[in-house]
């Protein structure tokens, strides 16, 4: 999906906690151009080389970069980490230093009175110490003199079949930003076929001549799911989604569940035979174009491709973002 937007934008961004580039992507589809970026892992940005080229500069640790060895830039995007405030995560949140990254993007803010910034989240964080570690952060923007707009959204209503609630923040510094007029938050759209994702035509299928069978064979078998599921059902449902949790087996159809860094294990069925997620199909659920997730196949391990995937921020929802900052902008 790329947005036509209805006025050029000259936006220049740099793209921080990179990863992959999923929010990249977004925003390139929407005129902006990228001008750096910021990742210190060095498998993600192995990946961010293959997709986007050797022409921008890493600047590495955004904690330890000097602004002044930023080039000028409009806007900053960000999926900060989120293992601090992730429901499935330790917990441990603002005192825990990735915890603090936010602040190290705020500095940055500060010292290059940037206009404008789109941040990323994970649900977690709305409840993370009864709500303190977001009000903590929208007091810190408001005090960097930020007006904010922020959204729970999943990217099931923004053009991919996967569930995936995140908090997306659209930051516009106040001198810009005249009163009266409204923020318009990205409505929702119709939820494409997931068997259009499920299309990889790698020999990934999962059967009993896979070892891992057996173990998924005792799985059914264990305290959740003994009794509940049988292969011969299981595998009479064309595009039926598997997924493998430590605990119950869960069952979706039309959609994946979120995407995860760690621990994988979805599964579904394809023309009677289960198949195991790839990574090319899990590129393609997070909205990045088929001919990137082409390009990356069998460069990288099947499983670094679905961590970083289920890391990354998904291209259509950065996009429709973009879509509403830049038609804000234009208002103001
Ligand atoms: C939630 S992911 C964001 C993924 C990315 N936006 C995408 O679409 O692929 C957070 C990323 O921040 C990176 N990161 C963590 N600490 C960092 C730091 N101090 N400086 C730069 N990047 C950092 C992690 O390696 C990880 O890739």
């Amino acid at each position: 999906m790329s947005i036509q937007t209805t006025q050029n934008n000259n936006i220049e961004f740099i793209d921080f906690c990179a990863g992959i580039g999923g929010g990249r992507i977004g925003l390139e589809n929407l005129g902006m151009r990228c001008v750096g970026f910021s990742e210190i892992a060095p498998s993600y940005i192995r990946t961010y080389r293959e997709f986007f080229g050797d022409d921008e500069t890493n600047y590495g640790n955004l904690m330890k970069i000097d602004s002044k060895d930023l080039p000028d830039f409009d806007l900053m995007i960000a999926g900060f980490p989120c293992q601090t405030f992730s429901v499935i995560g330790q917990r441990t949140g603002m005192k825990d230093y990735r915890g603090q990254i936010i602040f190290g993007l705020i500095d940055i803010m500060k010292a290059k009175n940037l206009k404008y910034f789109i941040l990323e989240n994970v649900k977690g964080l709305l409840n993370h110490g009864s709500g303190e570690s977001m009000k903590i952060i929208l007091d810190a923007l408001d005090q960097a003199r930020y007006k904010v707009f922020w959204k729970l959204v999943s990217s099931l209503h923004y053009g991919v079949p996967q569930m995936r609630e995140r908090i997306y923040f659209v930051g516009v510094r106040k001198d810009l930003v005249k009163d009266g007029i409204p923020f318009e938050f990205p409505q929702p759209v119709k939820k494409p076929e997931l068997k259009d994702y499920l299309i990889d035509a790698a020999e990934l299928e999962f059967d009993e001549k896979k070892r891992a069978y057996e173990t998924f064979l005792k799985y059914l078998e264990n305290k959740y799911n003994k009794g509940k599921f049988s292969v011969e059902q299981l595998l009479k449902e064309d595009y039926l989604v598997i997924d493998t949790r430590q605990s119950d087996l869960r069952l979706y159809r039309g959609m994946v569940p979120t995407l995860r860094t760690g621990r994988h294990g979805i599964l579904y069925v394809r023309d009677g035979k289960f198949r195991r997620l790839s990574g090319y199909e899990s590129l393609l659920l997070q909205g990045f174009p088929k001919e990137l997730a082409q390009k990356i196949k069998g460069k990288i391990e099947e499983v670094s491709l679905l961590s970083q995937a289920g890391n990354a921020m998904t291209v259509n929802v950065v996009e429709v973002f973009g879509k509403k900052l830049v038609d804000f902008i234009n208002k103001i």
